[in-house]
């Protein structure tokens, strides 16, 4: 069948680390627990969108190499579309070291591995695949000018465009605003993006009218526990949408998990109003930061409440 949400990105293996606290540069402290999981912006995405039921292609690259196999194999027990799904010999599938300390909040060193070979002419290649999904995401890890590339051939044939930009780097092309329908930062992207502080929530109230200054149709920003701010071309007020207080045990992911939501609320149920698609996809990431682990922490369809899919 047509794939609804089609991902162009990045795909890991997260190795975490638990431990009570961060440590110093030269100290070696113990951590009390170690696990492996399916990590990556991308397909961190491509599972959250899936997992709620949209039907979900993920193009990327991983090495020819366990890590590699394993991945192909988490995408397809998730219902994965990996016809642009490439392995490369040469190079190691990308890793994500990641600590995570008591209070769930986490520090990551990534090394791309195979995600930098990913090219333009790989995501021409899924041309007729791009050009009748309902939606294309792209983030920042893999070469932005494949998220670029990507973002214009959807906008070629119609296609909603949703890019968050993460992890930030400088030098964005210029082009990269006016082609996305929905950008979507978190607090200290836009930050970096917006070239001004953007702790509260007013901070991030002005910085949405930046980005949609820029060409952006909607900007929603992430802000944590604090939920999301955004605004539209059509309603330059920008609206706050206040998350529900949750326990947090690891929130590894979360913003994926958000933005996998927001591509599957946003091709699967078009006649959302937009608050309430991001309420919604709050309240998927919300589930997320509950649990250990990036994609492990997921919900299933069977473990959300019915009233986030009326
Ligand atoms: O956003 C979380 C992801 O960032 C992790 O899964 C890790 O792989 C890093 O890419
Ligand atoms: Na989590």
């Amino acid at each position: 069948g047509v794939v609804e949400v089609v991902v162009v990105g990045s795909c890991n293996t997260d190795l975490i680390t638990y431990t009570a606290r961060f440590p110093n540069p030269g100290e070696t402290i113990h951590g009390h627990s170690f696990s492996i999981g399916f990590g990556g912006k991308g397909a961190n995405q491509a599972v959250c969108a899936a997992r709620l039921g949209a039907s979900t292609a993920m193009i990327g690259k991983v090495g020819n190499d366990t890590f590699g196999n394993d991945t192909t194999k988490n995408f397809q027990n998730n219902n994965i579309n990996i016809d642009h799904l490439g392995m490369e010999d040469g190079t190691s599938t990308g890793t994500a070291v990641i600590t995570v300390d008591e209070s769930g909040q986490n520090s990551i060193v990534i090394v791309n591995g195979a995600n930098s070979l990913l090219s333009k002419s790989d995501v021409s290649a899924a041309e007729p695949m791009i050009a009748r999904a309902k939606i294309l995401v792209c983030q920042l890890e893999v070469e932005p000018e494949v998220s670029i590339a990507a973002m214009k051939l959807a906008r070629q044939h119609n296609v909603m465009t949703l890019f968050n930009p993460a992890p930030a780097r400088a030098n964005l092309p210029p082009d990269a605003w006016t082609l996305c329908d929905v950008f979507c930062p978190n607090e200290a992207e836009a930050e970096m993006f917006a070239g001004m502080p953007v702790k509260a929530k007013e901070d991030a109230e002005k910085a949405s009218l930046f980005f949609l200054d820029k060409g952006c149709k909607i900007v929603i920003i992430t802000l944590g526990d604090k939920g999301a701010v955004y605004v539209t071309q059509e309603n330059r007020t920008p609206v706050h949408v206040p998350c529900r207080v949750t326990k947090v045990v690891d929130t590894t992911g979360a913003g994926d998990a958000f933005a996998g939501a927001l591509a599957y609320y946003m091709a699967c149920h078009p006649g959302l109003a937009i608050g309430q698609v991001i309420r919604r996809s709050c309240e998927i990431a919300r589930m997320s930061v509950q649990h250990s682990g990036t994609q492990n922490s997921y919900p299933v369809r069977q473990q959300i409440p019915d009233e986030l899919f009326l």
